[in-house]
C-alpha cells in the first residue's frame, strides 16, 4: 500500500507530519519522531524578535539594545534569548545530520523588517523548507482590513526574494475574505499553505484576577474548521495545502486527505498520547484504505473536496438552521 504524497515539492513517505511545537526543538526528539513514522517535521518557531535582537546585540556591541520591539522584556527571557540564533541555527545543521526527512525551518514573524535576510541563513544551515507562521492580530483600529492584509504580502514577497527552498505560510482564519486570501497568497509563489495556526486564548483566574492562558491542547472536535476551508480550497489554489489543527487520530487525516490536503500536522496529539501515536494513526489510515480497496493515496485524494461535491452548498451551511430548533 502507498502512503506516500507530495508536499513543497517533497516526496513524504506518508501524509503524517509534525508541526512546530515543544517537541521538535532537539535532535534527540525529532530522531524519535521520525523513529515513529513522521514523514517531516516542522521545527519549533523562532520569533522574529530574537532574531532582531540578536542583530541588534551584535550591533551595539554587548550593550543594551534598544530594539524596536520594547514587548521583547515581558516574553522572553534575556538570559536565553542571547544564543536563540546560534541555537537555531544549529539545531538546523545538526537534525539535518541525524534524519533523512524534510525538515522545515519555521519563523514566526510580523514584519518584513531586518530580520528577513535570517531566511537565508535558515537555507544555508541547511533546511530543506521554512514555513512562516504570520499572525498579525487583527486589533489595531488604525490600520485597516487592506492595510493588514498587506503586511502579509510584503512578508511573504520578501522572504521569497531570500531563499531558493521552498516556503509555506501558516496562516490563521482571521481574515474577512478568508478564501481571497488562500486564493492570493497561494499566488504569490509559496509552496504551500498551512491551514490553520491555533492559539490559546485569555482566560480568567477568579482567584488571583489575573489572565491565564487556557486551551493550549486542541481537541478532536477542533477539526472541523480546517476541514471545512481545505475542502472550500484545495481545487482553488496554486500550491499545496497542509491541515493544522485537531488531527489526532486515522480519521481524521484521512478526512483532510478526502478533502483535499497534502499531508496534515500533528502537534497537541504528541502531548496528549506521545510520538507512538504517529504509528497508530498511520495503521487506522492503512485499514481504512485497505477496506475501501484504496492502493495509494491519490486514489481518493481530494474526493470530498467541495468542488467535486453534487451538493457545494453543504460546506457553506454554518447556520443552527434546524438542529436544536426545539429547544432554542
Ligand atoms: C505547545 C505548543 C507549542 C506550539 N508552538 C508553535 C510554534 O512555535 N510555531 C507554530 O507555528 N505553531 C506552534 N504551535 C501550533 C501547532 O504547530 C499547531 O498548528 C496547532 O497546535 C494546531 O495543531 P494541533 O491541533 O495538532 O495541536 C504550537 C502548539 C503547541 C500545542
Amino acid at each position: 500500500m502507498d502512503l506516500s504524497t507530495n508536499y513543497l515539492g517533497f516526496k513524504l513517505r506518508n501524509p503524517i507530519i509534525v508541526g512546530s511545537c515543544g517537541y521538535t526543538f532537539s535532535v534527540k526528539d525529532i530522531k524519535n519522531l521520525v523513529e515513529n513514522g513522521a514523514s517531516a517535521v516542522v521545527l519549533k518557531s523562532i520569533f522574529e524578535e530574537e532574531i532582531v535582537w540578536e542583530m541588534e546585540h551584535n550591533l551595539a556591541q554587548m550593550q543594551r539594545p534598544s530594539t524596536i520591539y520594547p514587548e521583547i522584556y515581558d516574553f522572553f527571557d534575556l538570559e536565553n534569548i542571547e544564543d536563540s540564533v546560534t541555537k537555531y541555527l544549529n539545531l538546523i545543521s545538526d537534525v539535518k545530520k541525524e534524519v533523512s526527512v524534510p525538515i522545515i525551518a519555521s519563523v514566526n514573524c510580523v514584519s518584513a523588517k531586518e530580520w528577513v535576510p535570517f531566511a537565508k541563513r535558515v537555507e544555508n544551515a541547511g533546511a530543506d523548507a521554512l514555513e512562516l507562521n504570520i499572525f498579525i492580530m487583527p486589533s489595531d483600529l488604525e490600520r485597516t482590513s487592506e492595510e493588514n492584509e498587506q503586511m502579509y504580502f510584503e512578508i511573504i514577497n520578501s522572504v521569497l526574494a531570500e531563499v531558493k527552498i521552498p516556503v509555506a505560510v501558516k496562516l490563521s482564519y482571521y481574515f474577512s475574505n478568508l478564501a481571497k486570501m488562500i486564493k492570493r497568497i497561494s499566488e504569490t509563489g509559496v509552496k504551500g499553505i498551512v491551514l490553520f495556526n491555533r492559539f490559546f486564548e485569555p482566560d480568567f483566574d477568579l482567584d488571583s484576577l489575573t489572565v491565564v492562558p487556557t486551551n493550549v491542547l486542541s481537541n478532536p472536535a477542533d477539526l472541523g474548521k480546517s476541514l471545512r476551508w481545505i475542502s472550500i480550497m484545495s481545487d482553488r489554489v496554486n500550491c499545496d495545502l497542509c491541515a493544522s489543527t485537531g488531527v489526532h487520530d486515522g480519521k481524521a487525516v484521512v478526512k483532510q486527505l478526502l478533502a483535499g490536503a497534502k499531508a496534515v500536522q500533528i502537534a497537541s496529539v504528541l502531548y496528549r498520547k506521545g510520538p507512538k501515536v504517529i504509528g497508530e494513526m498511520l495503521e487506522e489510515v492503512k485499514n481504512w484504505m485497505a477496506e475501501k480497496e484504496f492502493d495509494s493515496i491519490e486514489d481518493f485524494r481530494g474526493r470530498l473536496s467541495q468542488s467535486k461535491s453534487l451538493n457545494p452548498a453543504v460546506y457553506e451551511r454554518a447556520q443552527f438552521m434546524r438542529y436544536f430548533s426545539e429547544k432554542f
